[in-house]
């Protein structure tokens, strides 16, 4: 169990944190790009923040966590199909800076993800995860997703083949109940 600064704050991402979290995520794919992956999927400042402005009108959570003021990671999903019937479930990222993995960052970013995505009215919550990468299948163990297929070779970095693992979990009621109100998330 790690201890957690209590220093760490997570709120709401804004505009002028953009840049640090492209910086967080441009230094995540890095390696892959030396190897020979092509970069034509990096986002551009602008990008990121017309995308913000999608999410935070779709009720979509776009978190930060901050130490003493410095984005140190961050998470948001996004929908998982554009098909309205899919409206209640989303698909989520995480990047925590490489300089504070192991800190208890992600742990926080994930929990208050959860909560906010089960507040906005989603039901289920979807990852994609590189086979390989033990720290994030960890992670969204402890957080009760559960394994819910594996794509094999979907992923061509460093040189070779990856599989991923898609994972699951339910929020609030999940799929136990069905949706009784108009105050659901708005459809994509
Ligand atoms: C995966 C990632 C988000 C975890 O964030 P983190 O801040 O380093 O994780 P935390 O310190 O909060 O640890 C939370 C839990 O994750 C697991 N974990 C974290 N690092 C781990 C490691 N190196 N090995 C195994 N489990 C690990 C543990 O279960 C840990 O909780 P516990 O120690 O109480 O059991 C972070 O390592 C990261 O950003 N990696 C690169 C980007 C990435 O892979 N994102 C996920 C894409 S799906």
């Amino acid at each position: 169990m790690i201890e957690t600064p209590a220093a760490i704050v997570v709120r709401p991402s804004r505009d002028t944190d953009v840049e640090s979290m492209l910086a967080i995520y441009r230094r995540h794919i890095r390696r892959g790009i030396e190897e020979g992956v092509e970069d034509t999927g990096t986002p551009q400042p602008d990008d990121l923040k017309d995308r913000r402005k999608n999410l935070r009108n779709r009720k979509l959570p776009h978190l930060v966590a901050t130490l003493r003021g410095e984005v140190v990671g961050y998470a948001y999903v996004v929908s998982f199909r554009k098909r309205p019937a899919y409206r209640f479930t989303v698909k989520h990222s995480i990047y925590v800076h490489h300089d504070h993995q192991g800190q208890g960052v992600g742990r926080l970013l994930m929990q208050a993800l959860i909560d906010a995505c089960a507040a906005s009215g989603f039901r289920q919550m979807i990852g994609y995860i590189d086979a390989e990468n033990t720290a994030s299948l960890t992670l969204h163990e402890r957080f009760g997703f559960a394994r819910v297929g594996l794509l094999p070779g979907v992923a061509y970095r460093y040189g070779k083949w990856s599989d991923s693992v898609m994972v699951q979990r339910s929020l609030g009621a999940g799929a136990t109940a069905p949706v009784t109100s108009k105050a659901g998330p708005p459809a994509p």
